[in-house]
C-alpha cells in the first residue's frame, strides 16, 4: 500500500479501511486479514499501557510498540501517532521526532492532531519527505482543554474552522486526514471538499474510509461501548472462558495429559 494508491482508491470510491495495532501477533493477523493500513495509535496509552489518557506515552514508547506492527506489516501502510509534546513545541523539534519516529521504527508515515495551530510543523515534515496524516475532530491528546470525549463540532463556528482546517491540511499536502466524533454530515462534507483521503471514526459512513481501535472492535475493552463503536467479536468472554478452563485444568491435573508430555 502507497499513499499514491490511497488516492486513487478515494478517487474510485473504494473504501480504505484502518485499525490500530500496537504487536506484531495480532497486527499480523490484521494484515493478513486485509485492512489497507495499520495505526500504530497513542491509543497504545490507553489499550497497552492502561493509562486513562494518551498523554502520557513516549517517543521512545510508541517507536518500540511500532518495530513490531512494522514487522508484521505484508501488505497495509504503517501509521504511528507523534504523541504529546513531540510536536507541539517548535517546527525543528517537530520535523526531528517525525524522521526520528519514522527512521527507528520504519514506520511509513507519521500523523498528529490539530489544524491551523500546527501547520507551520506540517508544511516543515512534508518539505522534509515525511508523509502525514492530519487528525481532526475530538483530539484525544486535547482532552484536558476540551474538558472530555464528546462530541466535537456540533456547533456552527466550530465546524466552520474544522472545514477550513481539512482544507489547510489538504492544501500543505497531507496524504490523508482522520475524522474522529464529530457530525456525519460535516465528515461527509469535509470528505467532499477536500482531495486527500477522509478516514472516520465515529464520522458516519460518508467517508472515504474508516479507522477503529482493534482491541475496542474485537469486544476486548469491557465497558467501552460508544455509540460509533460496532463490536465485530466478543473475545472477552472467549478469552476469559480459555483462561478459567485452563486455571481449572492444572488444579485438577487434567493438564497437561499424557499426550502432553514428553
Ligand atoms: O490513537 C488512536 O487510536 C487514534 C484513533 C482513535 C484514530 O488516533
Amino acid at each position: 500500500m502507497t499513499t499514491a494508491k490511497l488516492r486513487q482508491m478515494k478517487q474510485a470510491g473504494e473504501k480504505i479501511a484502518m485499525l490500530t495495532s500496537y504487536d506484531f501477533t495480532l497486527a499480523r493477523l490484521v494484515d493478513e486479514a486485509g485492512v489497507d493500513m495499520f495505526l500504530v495509535g497513542d491509543s497504545a496509552s490507553n489499550i497497552v499501557c492502561g493509562n486513562d489518557t494518551t498523554l502520557p506515552i513516549t517517543v521512545d514508547e510508541m517507536i518500540f510498540l511500532a518495530k513490531g506492527v512494522v514487522r508484521a506489516a505484508q501488505h497495509a501502510l504503517v501509521v504511528i501517532d507523534m504523541p504529546f509534546g513531540s510536536y507541539q513545541v517548535s517546527e525543528e523539534e517537530a520535523v526531528r521526532n517525525a524522521i526520528r519516529m519514522l527512521k527507528e521504527s520504519g514506520s511509513d508515515a507519521v500523523k498528529l492532531e490539530g489544524g491551523e495551530e500546527i501547520l507551520p510543523q506540517i508544511r516543515h515534515m512534508i518539505q522534509a519527505g515525511v508523509p502525514v496524516c492530519g487528525h481532526l475532530g475530538l483530539t484525544p491528546q486535547s482532552v484536558n482543554q476540551f474538558g472530555g470525549y464528546g462530541l466535537r463540532a456540533k456547533e456552527e463556528a466550530e465546524a466552520a474552522k474544522l472545514l477550513h482546517d481539512a482544507q489547510l491540511l489538504d492544501e500543505a499536502g497531507c496524504f490523508c486526514i482522520v475524522l474522529e466524533k464529530i457530525p456525519a454530515s460535516l465528515a461527509a462534507q469535509v470528505t467532499k471538499a477536500v482531495s486527500c483521503p477522509v478516514i472516520g471514526i465515529g464520522a458516519g459512513n460518508q467517508t472515504d474510509g474508516q479507522v477503529l481501535v482493534l482491541h475496542d472492535m474485537l469486544g476486548m475493552n469491557e465497558g467501552f461501548k460508544p455509540k460509533f463503536l460496532r463490536h465485530f467479536a466478543q473475545l472477552n468472554e472467549t478469552i476469559k472462558t480459555a483462561i478459567s478452563d485452563y486455571v481449572t485444568a492444572v488444579k485438577d491435573s487434567s493438564f497437561p495429559n499424557e499426550n502432553e508430555c514428553y
